[in-house]
């Protein structure tokens, strides 16, 4: 008897029919999320879970016994109750590797959009803002040859430096939690100190997984120790900078300006400070929004899901959760 499954994000044909071979799927197929009861009836038997963003938190999880994984189609885990998952044996899986080169593309057009002004100048010219003579006051800033401060040296982040180095002659610094030789040696990237890195950074890139940990890593402190003329550039998550503090920040002059792909709350609030801002860029969360992209993440989150469902160890537990995918796996092999 095939597994039961239930897709929480529309999906394109082709990972539709692969979960079809190996389960007994239930899709839903609309972009309207379902309302909360209707969600916990549509998961209470099923032993699989393919979706993005949902808490999977204690009460989803009293609430779908059966359930063995939850493949999520980000990178990002941070939707991920870890220990209750654990502690009831339910693996998570994600996504990396294949959305890091378009994720580090858009990083680079959020850095040339919010230093050379491109959104800000494009909206000048729609309302009729440009007048014969204008010169100094439609300057911005240069991104090649500038400094770039990466926060969070993982895939996506080497990336990023990859670009800025090889692409616009940029001096890469960067701060994480482990040295990165690799990143060193081929973009030449200066391993400094956080404070070092937002004391010296033209562009401050905040590329770490939100965790309590990093959560409002970047504050008024860390805000106060970037140049005036630095920009902040967060495709992260919202809830790694604190979002008060730079409002402030932008208000004040401490920092020259910033953009922005994630926020504390998403869609963002309309009445949210930062859209009335000229210096700041906003984008709705499409750091991996391509077709090609979404769509090899989708599959590999198929792939996840069905692997763990055969008793497998996917090919992406999420690292917490990696010594019980391995264990489950053991099992099986040993029950198989
Ligand atoms: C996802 C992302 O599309 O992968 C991630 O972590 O943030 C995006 O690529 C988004 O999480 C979908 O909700």
């Amino acid at each position: 008897m095939k597994p039961k499954v239930y897709v929480a994000r529309p999906v394109p044909p082709e990972v539709k029919s692969y979960l079809q071979a190996h389960a007994d799927c239930t899709f839903w197929e609309s972009k309207e999320r379902l309302g909360r009861e209707r969600f916990f009836a549509a998961i209470a038997e099923v032993e699989g879970l393919l979706t993005s963003g949902t808490p999977i938190n204690e009460e989803l999880l009293a609430r779908a016994p059966k359930l063995r994984i939850v493949s999520n189609i980000s990178v990002g885990y941070d939707n991920f109750d870890l220990e209750a998952m654990s502690r009831r044996g339910v693996l998570g899986t994600h996504t990396p590797g294949v959305l890091d080169d378009t994720v580090a593309d858009l990083i680079l057009a959020m850095m040339l959009a919010a230093a050379r002004r491109v959104t800000e100048l494009d909206r000048l010219v729609r309302r009729g803002g440009w007048v014969r003579g204008m010169d100094e006051e439609l300057f911005g800033l240069d991104v090649h040859h500038a400094t770039v401060g990466i926060i969070g040296m993982g895939r996506i982040g080497e990336a990023v430096a990859k670009r800025a180095r090889l692409g616009f002659d940029m001096d890469v610094l960067y701060y994480n939690r482990s040295r990165k030789p690799d990143a060193e040696a081929r973009y030449g990237a200066t391993y400094v100190p956080m404070e070092e890195l937002l004391a010296r950074s033209d562009f401050v890139v905040v590329m770490t997984p939100l965790t309590p940990h990093t959560e409002k890593m970047i504050g008024r402190e860390q805000l106060a120790r970037m140049k005036p003329t630095a920009f902040l550039i967060n495709a992260s998550r919202g809830a790694v900078v604190d979002e008060a503090a730079l409002i402030e920040a932008l208000r004040n002059g401490t920092i020259r300006g910033a953009a922005l792909d994630v926020f504390e709350r998403e869609p963002v609030d309309p009445a949210n400070p930062l859209l009335a801002m000229d210096n700041v860029v906003l984008l709705p969360h499409i750091g991996s929004a391509t077709a090609r992209t979404r769509n090899a993440m989708a599959m590999l989150a198929a792939r996840n899901l069905v692997a763990g469902l055969r008793g497998e160890t996917p090919p992406n537990p999420v690292p917490e959760l990696r010594s019980l995918a391995e264990s489950l796996g053991h099992d099986a092999k040993r029950k198989g």
